[in-house]
């Protein structure tokens, strides 16, 4: 492992690029090597590549498996993922081994709501078709019958996963005059509910989302709980749109929906085995596409660096930080 300095004691593994900021942050903190050309490491090769950091940082395209921190843990004492989701890192192993996990939340609600939205409004309003008819230069002029979508005033919003994203997805959406259901392990107190309708099983919830938002956290408990039967569930020519992770839907099972038109649109910014999509999503005119950028915003990517160095100089006094999952 080679180091940029070597007056700093405490080493550290970059294993994707971060914004110019953090990486110069990082640097006066730490004797920090990076995986330079930003490609995506198998968990071997970051065993071989960071070896002997004290401190190891991820993103979600990292699989932090138990092998690998045994391989890190002589001198590993925390994993700092720029990430909000932590199905990539198996956090009981990390317990068992002593290894702290830090993660990113809540910095990027606020732009992952803004992905959600934009999903939302291409997908009901045809944003691909109407881009691709532009851009191709086969636009024969407007008409009447031009491109109809769906109108989202009354429609209901079913959003599955009511945390600090999907709160922030509601607020967005009553804006455009969408009335908000949503299902959640137990039900919001009432000033974070602020209207919403509550239903106790996700069934009730399919039943009664004209457009479903999936917005819960990915856990290997949710893996596949968008199947057939589920997606059936849902009103005729709903609207289907992930912003969590890919393999808690069905991708068979969707594919097949937006192909009868029972799904009348879906707008995905999460797919399973990224970035290996499913390729039969990109066939689809009534889907709209967006290569997993739910916090890709310069300040969201700046804030969620800060976080993790917030968290790991709140571990240094001592101190239990907000981020702290292990
Ligand atoms: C997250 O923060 O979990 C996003 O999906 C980016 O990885």
């Amino acid at each position: 492992m080679s180091t940029t300095s070597a007056i700093l004691t405490e080493q550290a593994y970059l294993c994707r690029r971060f914004t110019p900021a953090v990486e110069a942050e990082l640097g006066r903190r730490y004797a920090l090597c990076l995986n330079a050309d930003d490609a995506i490491l198998a968990p071997a090769q970051i065993a071989e590549q960071a070896e002997g950091a004290n401190v190891l940082f991820v993103t979600a395209t990292e699989i932090v498996d138990a092998s690998l921190m045994r391989a890190l843990r002589p001198t590993l004492h925390t994993i700092a993922t720029l990430s909000v989701g932590h199905d990539h890192i198996d956090l009981a192993a990390a317990r068992k081994l002593g290894i702290r996990v830090l993660h990113t939340p809540d910095v990027l609600s606020d732009a992952c709501a803004e992905i959600a939205l934009l999903l939302l409004l291409n997908a009901c309003r045809r944003g691909f078709e109407a881009d691709r008819m532009v851009r191709s230069g086969q636009w024969p002029g407007w008409a009447p019958t031009q491109l109809l979508g769906k109108g989202l005033v009354g429609r209901r919003l079913g959003i599955f996963g009511m945390g600090r994203i999907g709160r922030a997805i509601a607020t967005r959406a009553r804006g455009f005059g969408l009335r908000i259901h949503y299902h959640n392990r137990s039900r919001l107190a009432p000033e974070l509910e602020d209207g919403a309708v509550y239903h106790d099983t996700l069934e009730s919830l399919l039943g009664n989302a004209d457009i479903l938002m999936i917005a819960a956290p990915g856990t290997p408990q949710l893996k596949g709980v968008f199947d057939r039967r589920r997606l059936a569930l849902l009103p005729a020519r709903a609207v289907v749109i992930n912003i969590s992770r890919g393999d808690l839907v069905d991708d068979g099972a969707l594919i097949e929906a937006l192909q009868s038109g029972q799904v009348f649109a879906a707008g995905l910014d999460v797919f399973a085995n990224e970035p290996k999509l499913d390729p039969r999503y990109r066939t689809l005119d009534n889907v709209f596409l967006t290569p997993h950028i739910g916090s890709a915003t310069f300040e969201t990517r700046d804030a969620m660096g800060w976080l993790l160095i917030d968290g790991l100089e709140a571990l240094g006094r001592g101190e239990v930080p907000t981020n702290l999952l292990a």
